[in-house]
Protein backbone atom coordinates (compact mmCIF):
# COMPACT_ATOMS: atom_id res chain seq x y z
CA UNK A 1 0.00 0.00 0.00
CA UNK A 2 1.18 3.56 -0.51
CA UNK A 3 1.55 5.93 2.37
CA UNK A 4 0.06 9.38 2.17
CA UNK A 5 2.83 11.21 1.13
CA UNK A 6 2.42 9.79 -2.09
CA UNK A 7 -0.73 10.47 -2.74
CA UNK A 8 -1.51 13.52 -4.92
CA UNK A 9 -4.26 16.07 -3.29
CA UNK A 10 -7.52 16.05 -4.45
CA UNK A 11 -9.94 19.34 -4.55
CA UNK A 12 -13.95 18.36 -6.56
CA UNK A 13 -15.47 21.27 -7.83
CA UNK A 14 -16.68 19.08 -10.82
CA UNK A 15 -20.06 20.08 -11.97
CA UNK A 16 -23.18 18.47 -10.39
CA UNK A 17 -24.24 15.61 -11.51
CA UNK A 18 -27.58 17.18 -13.05
CA UNK A 19 -25.70 18.80 -15.51
CA UNK A 20 -25.43 15.90 -17.60
CA UNK A 21 -29.20 15.09 -17.47
CA UNK A 22 -29.57 18.67 -18.37
CA UNK A 23 -27.47 19.21 -21.19
CA UNK A 24 -28.99 16.01 -22.57
CA UNK A 25 -32.28 16.67 -21.87
CA UNK A 26 -31.69 20.74 -23.39
CA UNK A 27 -29.62 19.25 -26.27
CA UNK A 28 -31.71 16.43 -27.69
CA UNK A 29 -34.65 18.99 -27.34
CA UNK A 30 -33.26 21.37 -30.39
CA UNK A 31 -34.02 21.35 -33.66
CA UNK A 32 -30.52 20.29 -34.73
CA UNK A 33 -29.50 18.22 -32.05
CA UNK A 34 -25.82 18.52 -29.82
CA UNK A 35 -24.57 17.41 -26.70
CA UNK A 36 -21.12 19.28 -25.25
CA UNK A 37 -17.91 17.41 -25.62
CA UNK A 38 -16.93 17.92 -22.08
CA UNK A 39 -20.20 14.69 -21.50
CA UNK A 40 -17.45 12.58 -23.41
CA UNK A 41 -15.30 12.03 -20.40
CA UNK A 42 -16.98 9.45 -17.82
CA UNK A 43 -14.02 6.94 -16.80
CA UNK A 44 -14.90 4.90 -20.35
CA UNK A 45 -14.37 7.53 -21.82
CA UNK A 46 -10.82 9.09 -20.64
CA UNK A 47 -9.96 5.16 -21.09
CA UNK A 48 -11.18 5.03 -24.47
CA UNK A 49 -9.07 8.44 -25.04
CA UNK A 50 -6.13 6.53 -24.28
CA UNK A 51 -6.32 3.71 -26.33
CA UNK A 52 -7.61 6.28 -29.85
CA UNK A 53 -4.15 7.64 -28.66
CA UNK A 54 -2.61 4.34 -29.42
CA UNK A 55 -4.18 3.71 -33.02
CA UNK A 56 -2.19 4.13 -36.05
CA UNK A 57 -4.20 6.84 -37.55
CA UNK A 58 -4.11 9.26 -34.69
CA UNK A 59 -0.79 10.93 -35.52
CA UNK A 60 -1.30 14.13 -32.67
CA UNK A 61 -0.38 12.16 -29.35
CA UNK A 62 2.89 10.40 -30.84
CA UNK A 63 3.85 13.70 -32.46
CA UNK A 64 3.48 16.24 -29.85
CA UNK A 65 4.88 13.90 -27.34
CA UNK A 66 7.90 13.64 -29.74
CA UNK A 67 8.06 17.49 -29.92
CA UNK A 68 8.04 18.21 -26.29
CA UNK A 69 10.71 15.31 -26.07
CA UNK A 70 12.95 17.00 -28.44
CA UNK A 71 12.45 20.65 -26.97
CA UNK A 72 11.92 19.69 -23.45
CA UNK A 73 15.61 21.03 -22.38
CA UNK A 74 15.08 24.27 -24.12
CA UNK A 75 11.44 24.81 -22.57
CA UNK A 76 13.38 23.87 -19.27
CA UNK A 77 15.39 26.61 -20.04
CA UNK A 78 12.54 28.69 -20.73
CA UNK A 79 10.54 28.40 -17.58
CA UNK A 80 13.52 28.48 -14.88
CA UNK A 81 13.39 26.49 -11.67
CA UNK A 82 10.70 26.36 -8.69
CA UNK A 83 7.85 26.88 -11.26
CA UNK A 84 3.67 25.83 -10.31
CA UNK A 85 2.95 23.85 -13.19
CA UNK A 86 -0.93 23.67 -14.20
CA UNK A 87 -1.91 21.14 -17.18
CA UNK A 88 -5.61 21.98 -18.36
CA UNK A 89 -7.54 18.64 -19.40
CA UNK A 90 -4.36 16.56 -17.64
CA UNK A 91 -6.13 13.43 -18.80
CA UNK A 92 -3.92 10.38 -17.84
CA UNK A 93 -0.97 12.96 -16.90
CA UNK A 94 1.13 11.05 -19.92
CA UNK A 95 2.81 14.36 -22.12
CA UNK A 96 3.73 16.33 -18.29
CA UNK A 97 5.61 13.64 -17.82
CA UNK A 98 8.55 14.36 -20.12
CA UNK A 99 8.26 18.42 -19.29
CA UNK A 100 8.73 17.41 -15.84
CA UNK A 101 11.66 15.06 -16.26
CA UNK A 102 13.04 17.99 -17.63
CA UNK A 103 11.92 20.97 -15.31
CA UNK A 104 12.87 21.64 -11.92
CA UNK A 105 9.08 21.91 -10.77
CA UNK A 106 8.07 22.52 -7.19
CA UNK A 107 4.34 21.79 -7.64
CA UNK A 108 1.73 19.78 -10.35
CA UNK A 109 -1.91 20.87 -10.81
CA UNK A 110 -3.78 18.54 -13.01
CA UNK A 111 -7.38 19.91 -13.74
CA UNK A 112 -9.80 17.43 -15.63
CA UNK A 113 -13.44 16.59 -15.52
CA UNK A 114 -13.17 13.31 -15.57
CA UNK A 115 -12.97 12.34 -11.79
CA UNK A 116 -12.18 9.13 -11.19
CA UNK A 117 -9.32 8.93 -13.78
CA UNK A 118 -8.05 12.51 -12.43
CA UNK A 119 -7.79 10.60 -9.31
CA UNK A 120 -5.90 7.77 -10.66
CA UNK A 121 -3.51 9.69 -12.81
CA UNK A 122 -3.03 12.00 -9.84
CA UNK A 123 -1.83 9.68 -7.80
CA UNK A 124 0.25 7.39 -10.28
CA UNK A 125 2.20 10.58 -10.85
CA UNK A 126 2.64 11.38 -7.13
CA UNK A 127 4.20 8.24 -6.83
CA UNK A 128 6.82 8.63 -9.57
CA UNK A 129 7.65 11.96 -8.69
CA UNK A 130 8.05 11.89 -5.01
CA UNK A 131 9.43 15.36 -4.43
CA UNK A 132 6.15 17.35 -6.01
CA UNK A 133 3.20 18.59 -4.50
CA UNK A 134 1.18 17.12 -6.88
CA UNK A 135 -2.53 18.99 -6.25
CA UNK A 136 -5.45 17.95 -8.19
CA UNK A 137 -8.19 19.78 -9.10
CA UNK A 138 -11.40 18.17 -10.66
CA UNK A 139 -13.61 21.06 -12.10
CA UNK A 140 -14.74 22.72 -15.69
CA UNK A 141 -12.15 24.53 -17.03
CA UNK A 142 -14.85 26.56 -18.49
CA UNK A 143 -15.42 28.18 -15.50
CA UNK A 144 -12.81 30.09 -13.45
CA UNK A 145 -11.21 27.87 -10.70
CA UNK A 146 -8.83 28.39 -7.36
CA UNK A 147 -5.46 27.07 -7.36
CA UNK A 148 -3.98 26.00 -4.68
CA UNK A 149 -3.30 28.83 -2.16
CA UNK A 150 0.54 27.94 -1.76
CA UNK A 151 3.22 30.22 -2.11
CA UNK A 152 4.50 29.88 -5.72
CA UNK A 153 8.64 30.79 -6.10
CA UNK A 154 9.03 30.77 -9.71
CA UNK A 155 6.48 31.15 -12.80
CA UNK A 156 3.13 29.67 -12.57
CA UNK A 157 3.38 27.87 -15.97
CA UNK A 158 0.20 26.35 -17.92
CA UNK A 159 0.31 23.44 -20.01
CA UNK A 160 -2.88 22.57 -22.66
CA UNK A 161 -1.40 20.11 -24.76
CA UNK A 162 -3.54 17.65 -27.22
CA UNK A 163 -4.63 20.15 -29.35
CA UNK A 164 -8.15 20.17 -26.62
CA UNK A 165 -8.51 23.85 -27.60
CA UNK A 166 -9.42 23.10 -30.90
CA UNK A 167 -12.50 21.77 -28.93
CA UNK A 168 -13.75 25.45 -28.49
CA UNK A 169 -15.16 27.89 -30.98
CA UNK A 170 -12.29 30.43 -32.00
CA UNK A 171 -14.01 33.31 -29.69
CA UNK A 172 -14.49 30.59 -26.59
CA UNK A 173 -10.45 29.73 -27.23
CA UNK A 174 -9.76 33.87 -26.75
CA UNK A 175 -11.37 33.84 -23.99
CA UNK A 176 -10.35 30.58 -22.55
CA UNK A 177 -6.35 31.72 -23.30
CA UNK A 178 -7.46 35.33 -21.50
CA UNK A 179 -8.65 33.72 -18.51
CA UNK A 180 -5.45 31.21 -18.09
CA UNK A 181 -3.38 34.41 -18.61
CA UNK A 182 -5.13 35.85 -15.57
CA UNK A 183 -4.59 32.71 -13.74
CA UNK A 184 -0.90 32.75 -14.35
CA UNK A 185 -0.19 35.83 -13.22
CA UNK A 186 2.37 38.39 -14.16
CA UNK A 187 5.37 36.38 -15.30
CA UNK A 188 3.43 33.27 -16.38
CA UNK A 189 3.88 31.41 -19.28
CA UNK A 190 1.92 28.99 -20.96
CA UNK A 191 2.73 25.85 -23.53
CA UNK A 192 -0.26 24.72 -25.87
CA UNK A 193 -0.23 21.93 -28.99
CA UNK A 194 -2.24 22.64 -31.71
CA UNK A 195 -3.11 20.49 -34.69
CA UNK A 196 -2.51 22.07 -37.55
CA UNK A 197 -4.63 22.33 -41.15
CA UNK A 198 -3.62 19.57 -43.31
CA UNK A 199 -4.81 17.21 -45.86
CA UNK A 200 -8.56 16.06 -45.35
CA UNK A 201 -7.69 12.49 -45.71
CA UNK A 202 -5.17 12.33 -42.71
CA UNK A 203 -7.84 14.22 -40.59
CA UNK A 204 -10.26 12.48 -41.92
CA UNK A 205 -8.82 9.25 -40.79
CA UNK A 206 -7.43 10.31 -37.45
CA UNK A 207 -11.07 10.71 -36.30
CA UNK A 208 -12.77 7.40 -37.97
CA UNK A 209 -9.77 4.95 -37.16
CA UNK A 210 -10.12 1.36 -38.94
CA UNK A 211 -10.46 -0.30 -35.87
CA UNK A 212 -13.32 1.91 -34.52
CA UNK A 213 -11.66 3.07 -31.80
CA UNK A 214 -13.29 6.79 -32.14
CA UNK A 215 -16.75 5.30 -32.83
CA UNK A 216 -16.55 3.41 -29.81
CA UNK A 217 -15.62 6.67 -28.20
CA UNK A 218 -18.15 9.11 -29.53
CA UNK A 219 -21.25 6.32 -29.12
CA UNK A 220 -19.91 5.92 -25.15
CA UNK A 221 -22.08 9.36 -25.14
CA UNK A 222 -25.24 7.27 -25.44
CA UNK A 223 -24.16 4.77 -23.37
CA UNK A 224 -23.44 6.75 -20.62
CA UNK A 225 -26.82 8.06 -20.83
CA UNK A 226 -28.19 4.43 -20.52
CA UNK A 227 -26.03 4.29 -17.51
CA UNK A 228 -26.28 7.37 -15.70
CA UNK A 229 -29.44 8.61 -17.21
CA UNK A 230 -32.01 5.54 -17.56
CA UNK A 231 -31.86 6.35 -20.93
CA UNK A 232 -33.02 3.85 -23.63
CA UNK A 233 -30.38 4.14 -26.45
CA UNK A 234 -30.06 1.32 -28.68
CA UNK A 235 -26.08 1.82 -29.55
CA UNK A 236 -26.42 -0.63 -32.55
CA UNK A 237 -28.74 2.20 -33.83
CA UNK A 238 -26.32 4.56 -34.11
CA UNK A 239 -23.14 5.26 -36.12
CA UNK A 240 -20.30 8.05 -35.52
CA UNK A 241 -19.94 10.15 -37.71
CA UNK A 242 -16.55 12.54 -38.33
CA UNK A 243 -15.46 14.93 -41.50
CA UNK A 244 -12.77 17.78 -42.33
CA UNK A 245 -14.87 20.77 -43.12
CA UNK A 246 -11.92 22.57 -45.27
CA UNK A 247 -13.84 26.06 -45.49
CA UNK A 248 -14.48 26.05 -41.72
CA UNK A 249 -11.38 24.28 -40.66
CA UNK A 250 -12.10 21.72 -38.16
CA UNK A 251 -13.50 18.75 -37.88
CA UNK A 252 -16.97 18.19 -37.03
CA UNK A 253 -18.12 14.92 -35.47
CA UNK A 254 -21.44 13.64 -35.31
CA UNK A 255 -23.52 11.15 -33.78
CA UNK A 256 -26.10 9.58 -36.48
CA UNK A 257 -29.28 7.81 -36.30
CA UNK A 258 -29.59 4.59 -38.68
CA UNK A 259 -33.28 4.93 -38.21
CA UNK A 260 -36.54 6.55 -37.52
CA UNK A 261 -36.57 5.86 -33.99
CA UNK A 262 -37.64 7.24 -30.29
CA UNK A 263 -35.89 7.45 -27.18
CA UNK A 264 -36.49 8.11 -23.78
CA UNK A 265 -34.78 9.72 -21.21
CA UNK A 266 -36.00 10.70 -17.63
CA UNK A 267 -39.29 10.09 -18.71
CA UNK A 268 -39.38 12.73 -21.53
CA UNK A 269 -39.43 10.98 -25.22
CA UNK A 270 -37.50 12.35 -28.12
CA UNK A 271 -37.63 11.17 -32.05
CA UNK A 272 -34.98 10.85 -34.34
CA UNK A 273 -35.23 10.44 -38.07
CA UNK A 274 -33.23 8.51 -39.87
CA UNK A 275 -29.95 10.10 -41.05
CA UNK A 276 -30.82 13.03 -38.39
CA UNK A 277 -27.30 13.75 -36.51
CA UNK A 278 -26.30 14.68 -32.96
CA UNK A 279 -23.10 17.26 -32.77
CA UNK A 280 -21.04 16.35 -30.00
CA UNK A 281 -17.54 17.80 -31.38
CA UNK A 282 -15.73 20.31 -33.33
CA UNK A 283 -11.45 20.19 -33.36
CA UNK A 284 -10.44 23.15 -35.01
CA UNK A 285 -7.48 23.14 -36.74
CA UNK A 286 -5.08 26.51 -37.20
CA UNK A 287 -1.88 27.55 -39.23
CA UNK A 288 0.85 28.20 -37.00
CA UNK A 289 0.24 32.26 -37.71
CA UNK A 290 -3.13 31.57 -37.00
CA UNK A 291 -2.97 30.24 -33.52
CA UNK A 292 -0.10 33.02 -32.48
CA UNK A 293 -2.42 35.82 -33.62
CA UNK A 294 -5.27 34.06 -31.33
CA UNK A 295 -3.15 34.06 -28.49
CA UNK A 296 -2.36 37.56 -29.06
CA UNK A 297 -6.01 38.53 -29.20
CA UNK A 298 -6.00 36.60 -25.54
CA UNK A 299 -3.05 38.89 -24.35
CA UNK A 300 -0.13 36.42 -24.70
CA UNK A 301 2.72 36.84 -26.33
CA UNK A 302 3.80 33.93 -28.27
CA UNK A 303 7.53 33.62 -28.33
CA UNK A 304 8.80 30.59 -29.94
CA UNK A 305 6.64 27.72 -32.01
CA UNK A 306 7.44 24.27 -32.45
CA UNK A 307 6.64 21.83 -35.25
CA UNK A 308 7.83 18.12 -36.21
CA UNK A 309 9.39 17.69 -39.72
CA UNK A 310 6.07 16.65 -41.56
CA UNK A 311 4.20 19.93 -40.59
CA UNK A 312 1.89 17.71 -38.70
CA UNK A 313 1.13 19.58 -35.09
CA UNK A 314 2.88 22.17 -33.26
CA UNK A 315 4.12 23.54 -29.39
CA UNK A 316 3.77 27.08 -28.98
CA UNK A 317 5.31 28.68 -25.87
CA UNK A 318 3.17 32.07 -24.64
CA UNK A 319 4.46 34.39 -22.08
CA UNK A 320 1.51 36.54 -19.99
CA UNK A 321 1.88 40.40 -20.06
CA UNK A 322 1.36 41.69 -23.51
C1 LIG B 1 -8.45 15.39 -25.91
S1 LIG B 1 -8.24 14.86 -24.26
C2 LIG B 1 -6.52 15.28 -23.99
C3 LIG B 1 -5.89 14.53 -22.85
C4 LIG B 1 -4.41 14.84 -22.66
N1 LIG B 1 -4.21 16.20 -22.21
C5 LIG B 1 -3.62 14.60 -23.92
O1 LIG B 1 -3.07 15.55 -24.46
O2 LIG B 1 -3.54 13.44 -24.36
C6 LIG B 1 -9.11 16.12 -23.40
C7 LIG B 1 -9.03 16.07 -21.87
O3 LIG B 1 -9.68 17.24 -21.35
C8 LIG B 1 -10.65 16.86 -20.37
N2 LIG B 1 -11.77 17.81 -20.49
C9 LIG B 1 -12.63 17.93 -21.53
N3 LIG B 1 -13.50 18.93 -21.31
C10 LIG B 1 -13.17 19.46 -20.10
C11 LIG B 1 -13.69 20.53 -19.32
N4 LIG B 1 -14.72 21.26 -19.75
N5 LIG B 1 -13.11 20.82 -18.13
C12 LIG B 1 -12.04 20.08 -17.67
N6 LIG B 1 -11.51 19.04 -18.38
C13 LIG B 1 -12.06 18.74 -19.57
C14 LIG B 1 -11.03 15.45 -20.69
O4 LIG B 1 -11.51 14.75 -19.56
C15 LIG B 1 -9.71 14.88 -21.25
O5 LIG B 1 -8.92 14.34 -20.24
Amino acid sequence: MRSNAQLAEFHDHAPQEDSFRDAVLEGLARSRKAIPCRFLYDARGSALFDEICRVPEYYPTRTELRILEDRAGEIAALIGPHCQLIEFGSGSSIKVRTLLDALDADAYVPVDISRDHLRRAADDLAADFPNLDVVAICADYHHPFRLPSRPVRGRRFGFFPGSTIGNFEPDEAVDFLAMCADLLGDGGAMLVGIDLKKDAAILDAAYDDAAGVTAKFSLNLLARANRELGADFDITRFAHDAHYEEGAGRVEIYIRSLVHQKVIIAGRRFHLAQGERIHTEYSYKYTIPEFRDLARSAGFRPTMSWTDADDLFSVHYLETGG
